[in-house]
């Protein structure tokens, strides 16, 4: 299989220089254990350039959690644009959180111009996606994973999915302790790449798939083996660096023995 994993951390507004500092000393002195998969660690918007320096040396990509829809600089207070994330050393960031969704109002129209302006400055957009624990009661999961992807499709072409990651993450299962099973994952990644395939068939055999949603280090690795997970994305467990470092491992021992 082509696709290697990437396992990300959200670190989401959680952090200090001091503890930050901390985390990524241990994470740079571990991933040098899985030299088989890719790794990246999304600070808060303003550590990111003392995490670059303390990348440095490192193979451990960095990205952001969010970034403005404006595809130029200008009067918009607060804001933080691609280029300036580029700027300092982010190669990627996250676009449409839930969090962003459900506690910002990101609809999926301001989520698709986040898409194409991130890839326009140069940054792989993680695309997250998922359904709310009412959606999936109502049988709407595929629905609404469908409709969230097209809004990004239609903005931004399916040939943007060539440098793209695509992170489900059921939003029941973000922070709450309660993941997904195997079946549900893999059948919500099958289902998203079979969306994209009907658009592009080898883009869909070369996207990633991240799943995120209460990823430990005791379930990370039943997840990272069903076919269509590609890596996790990481909330809480990517906030300390040995259950981070023992996530990873998961990936590099699935990755070790697919490379086999
Ligand atoms: P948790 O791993 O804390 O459930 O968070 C998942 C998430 O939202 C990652 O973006």
């Amino acid at each position: 299989m082509a696709r290697g994993y990437l396992v990300a951390g959200n670190w989401k507004m959680n952090g200090s220089s001091a503890a930050n500092a901390a985390l990524l000393e241990g994470l740079v002195r571990g991933v040098a254990e899985c030299p088989a998969i890719d790794v990246l660690v999304c600070p808060p918007a303003v550590y990111l350039e003392a995490a670059h320096r303390h990348l440095a040396a490192s193979p451990i990509a960095l990205g952001a959690q969010n970034l403005s829809d404006q595809a130029k600089p200008g009067a918009f207070t607060g804001e933080v644009d691609a280029a300036m994330l580029n700027d300092v050393g982010c190669s990627h960031v996250l676009v449409g959180h839930s969090e962003r969704r459900t506690l910002y109002g990101e609809d999926d129209a301001c989520v698709a111009r986040k898409f194409v302006v991130a890839q326009s400055g140069g940054l792989i957009p993680v695309l997250c996606i998922g359904e709310t624990l009412a959606e999936r009661e109502a049988d709407a999961t595929e629905t609404v994973l469908k409709r969230q992807l097209d809004a990004v499709i239609s903005a931004a072409g399916i040939a943007a999915f060539l440098n793209a990651v695509i992170a489900y993450e059921p939003v029941w299962a973000i922070g709450t302790g309660r993941t997904a099973s195997t079946e549900q994952a893999q059948a919500a990644h099958a289902f998203i790449r079979g969306v994209i395939a009907k658009n592009d068939a080898k883009i869909a055999n070369s996207v990633r798939l991240l799943y995120g949603g209460s990823v430990k280090a005791d379930n990370a690795a039943s997840l990272f083996s069903c076919e269509d997970v590609d890596g996790g994305l990481i909330g809480g467990a990517s906030l300390k660096a040995p259950e981070f470092l023992a996530i990873c491992a998961s990936a590099q021992i699935l990755a070790a023995s697919r490379d086999a």
